[in-house]
């Protein structure tokens, strides 16, 4: 597949921005080419100068811990960034369309609508599996991208690999895999499948497992091609110095973040066990994820009187094959405890 025959043409013969970082990238004694403030700031003098325009030592230890060439990541501002960018760089507003999975994460859509993108839904089967077939039927020649999203938010399963990969074998256009939950999920990430598919992209974020959701980091993994056109069209400085070097800090930790998530999964056990007991919960769907969506007894009114009570969870019942349903972040012992006793004291 050549990638270069999706983008939209007139990026073909883009010329991009040209930083002061890109012109000259050896160490000087002497930097006055950027404009920056000399004499320092009144907060922080760490921060008076422009950050790597392409995150050179964050992206080395990425790659060392994902196992994928520093070529082939991409960081954004959230992994919100790179679905607009890809959105941006390969639909063609007014003309183009993706394909969404609904329910699923809002931003495909926004960012489809922003760009003036066609979106095709093909729903979830009820079960919240991938619907193959009509995934398949639905790609036709403006179809650009499919997203897919595993574990999916709002519904908390993964998609089999192998319906992911019987897409990305019939699809000519790109199929970005949002994988955002994985490191709470027990199935693998699908990264190692990039070495075949140069139409895979796959989403990762700092936000989730990393702790780390106010620095605004995203992760793309995929062909080099793609990551060069991401980069292009990319605002120059991206990622901000200090999300660089707090990012950096938190991935020497990576042991202490797997622990983390070993006590997330076992309140996740816990608060399973305990909505069990409560009698209007009709259904806790199955979650290779940080949440649990449940079905309960008029879904909305206890939404709004958890509220009252300084209880936030997120109201999904007006979302397509979601009603009567509340989507649950497992939060800490006392918070989960907490939840439990008001959600007893409603029913
Ligand atoms: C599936 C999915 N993808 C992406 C994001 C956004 O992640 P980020 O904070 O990296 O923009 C979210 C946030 O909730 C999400 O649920």
């Amino acid at each position: 597949m050549e990638i270069s025959k999706l983008l939209r043409p007139h990026l073909l013969n883009l010329t991009p921005y040209s930083s002061a970082r890109d012109e000259f990238k050896g160490e000087a004694d002497v930097y006055l080419d950027a404009n920056e403030n000399a004499f320092g700031s009144t907060s922080s003098d760490h921060f008076r100068r422009y950050p790597d325009p392409y995150q050179a030592k964050l992206k080395s230890k990425i790659s060392e811990i994902k196992r994928v060439q520093t070529s082939k990541i991409f960081l954004g501002n959230g992994s919100d960034e790179p679905i607009d960018l890809l959105i941006r760089a390969f639909c063609n507003p007014g003309k183009d369309r993706i394909i969404i999975t609904p329910p699923t994460y809002g931003m495909y859509e926004v960012s489809a609508n922003i760009n003036d993108v066609g979106v095709v839904k093909v729903p979830l089967n009820e079960d919240f599996s991938i619907n193959l077939i009509n995934v398949l039927d639905a790609i036709e020649p403006g179809i650009k991208i499919i997203f897919l999203c595993s574990p999916n938010n709002p519904t908390g399963n993964s998609i089999e690999q192998n319906d992911v990969l019987e897409i990305l074998k019939k699809f000519q256009g790109l199929v970005v895999l949002d994988e955002a939950y994985i490191d709470f999920s027990p199935k693998s990430s699908m990264i190692s499948a990039l070495e075949d598919y140069p139409n895979l992209v796959i989403l990762q974020t700092f936000s989730k497992a990393w702790g780390l959701a106010a620095l605004r980091l995203g992760m793309a993994f995929a062909d080099k091609e793609i990551i060069g056109i991401l980069n292009m069209i990319k605002p120059p400085y991206n990622i901000n110095g200090s999300s660089q070097e707090l990012a950096l800090k938190a991935l020497e930790s990576h042991e202490k973040m797997n622990e983390m998530i070993r006590g997330i999964l076992a309140q996740k056990k816990r608060l399973k066990s305990m909505l069990e007991d409560i009698s209007t919960v009709q259904m806790i769907y199955p979650s290779d994820a940080n949440f649990l969506l449940i079905k309960i007894d008029n879904a909305h009114e206890v939404y709004l009187k958890l509220i009252e009570r300084k209880v936030i969870v997120r109201d999904r019942s007006k979302v397509e094959l979601c009603e009567n349903c509340l989507r649950i972040t497992i939060g800490t012992e006392e918070e989960n405890n907490t939840l439990i006793d008001q959600l007893n004291q409603i029913s």
